[in-house]
């Protein structure tokens, strides 16, 4: 489904292990996701999350004003933050803030798009079915993606416009890219790939927020735990379940399988995480199983691999991590949150909503109280920035 829209051969998380791929993911690593860029590049996250706090204070203190209710929609918060982290790394600028129509529309498409990409197509199944499209999905897929591309698109557009008129700013990840193309002529297959890291980088880090968030909220003993709590997050509610679809590129046998070549293959990081033989206990919310454990997540630990493992592991892990506890810590730090509608710990429904991400199904509405302000909330997050 994703293919509908990003040719395999453009995209770096679709794309074929061929030199082309090799090239982008190198390009990637190297020039913006190395420790000493990602370290370079902790004062553009703590201005994404600051401008993040302050829209939440605005939107709360105009919504008060107006007698209205204070609660809001987190994950919509937290995707714009992102979504704003990547426009900066990539094009220089912050491209959305809460209250513009772009924002909304993208989250939407976003949401649809992510549902259908994880429903099963008959098509799938049935090949001979696929001109015909029984459940609509090409259909629907191919609207709800072509907005969101469309949105990107025009970002990335304006940009390139002022990269051919000279204008003088800070070197970006485009113009790393565009560089690398040389003469320019092959701009074009570059953007798919500006435009996809859009969706990887913000989609996955307010799900993954969301979901810590209403763990939080429904086991309020978790609060001072917060650091395993993350580990137990990434463990129970992975944001990409399946993580991304692979195609075996070779016969192989896997553990006594015969997987045949060219089959799409699932990694159910989901099931890893909630599987009885490699955690005790697995579906109780226990954080401080981390405490006195060597387990972390960045794919040398087969049972918990929310951002995958080996080559095609996620290009922005480091980056995610940060920008995830420096989200988090902000959150928690600068606000006490309140469930609504007289739900309580107990009762906040956890449901998940299946997709290719794995969004909770009833978005965490909350509603933040009592803005703090103290020394001790600066030194902890400028702890959590420099982690
Ligand atoms: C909490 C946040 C995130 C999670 C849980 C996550 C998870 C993942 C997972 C599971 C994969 C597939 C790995 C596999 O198939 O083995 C992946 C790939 C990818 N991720 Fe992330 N990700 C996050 C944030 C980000 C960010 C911030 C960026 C970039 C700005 C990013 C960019 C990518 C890209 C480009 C790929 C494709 C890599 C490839 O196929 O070579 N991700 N991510």
């Amino acid at each position: 489904m994703y293919s509908l829209l990003i040719t395999n051969e453009a995209s770096l998380a679709v794309g074929n292990f061929r030199p082309y791929w090799r090239m982008l993911r190198r390009l990637c690593s190297v020039e913006l996701m190395t420790n000493k860029r990602i370290n370079e590049t902790a004062s553009i996250r703590r201005k994404c999350v600051d401008q993040m706090i302050r829209s939440i204070e605005d939107d709360v203190a105009a919504a008060k004003a107006r007698g209205e209710s204070r609660e809001l929609n987190l994950p919509h918060y937290m995707f714009l933050m992102s979504f704003n982290l990547v426009g900066n790394l990539m094009l220089s600028r912050d491209l959305l803030d809460s209250q513009c129509k772009e924002g909304h529309e993208l989250f939407q498409a976003m949401d649809k798009v992510m549902g259908w990409a994880g429903k099963p197509n008959i098509a799938d199944f049935l090949p001979f079915l696929k001109w015909l499209d029984p459940q609509e999905m090409k259909r629907n897929m191919s609207r709800d993606l072509g907005r969101a591309m469309e949105i990107v698109a025009g970002f990335v557009k304006e940009r390139i416009e002022e990269h051919k008129l000279g204008k003088e700013k800070a070197k970006d990840f485009l113009d790393v890219l565009l560089e690398h193309e040389g003469d320019g002529k092959e701009w074009h297959g570059k953007i798919p790939y500006e435009k996809e890291m859009f969706f990887w980088g913000s989609e996955t880090t307010s799900t993954t927020v969301e979901w810590f968030m209403a763990e939080l909220l429904s086991n309020p003993e978790a609060m001072r735990k917060v650091k395993e709590e993350l580990n137990e997050t990434l463990t129970l509610h992975p944001a990409l379940p399946l993580l991304i679809p692979r195609n075996a590129l070779q016969d192989t046998n896997f553990m006594g399988c015969h997987i045949p070549r060219d089959s799409q293959v699932f990694v159910n990081a989901w099931a890893i995480g909630r599987d009885p033989d490699s955690w005790e206990d697995p579906l109780a919310c226990k954080p401080e199983r981390f405490l006195k454990s060597n387990i972390d997540y960045k794919g040398q630990n087969f049972e918990l691999i929310p951002f995958g493992s080996g080559r095609r592991i996620c290009v922005g892990i480091t980056l995610a991590h940060r920008v995830v506890t420096l989200g988090l810590a902000s959150l928690i730090h600068n606000f006490d949150w309140e469930l609504v509608n007289n739900v309580i710990p107990d009762t906040l429904d956890m449901s998940e909503r299946i997709g290719i991400t794995m969004r909770k199904l009833v978005p965490l509405i909350i509603i933040p109280k009592n803005v703090k302000e103290c020394l001790e909330m600066h030194l902890v997050l400028v702890m959590y920035s420099l982690n």
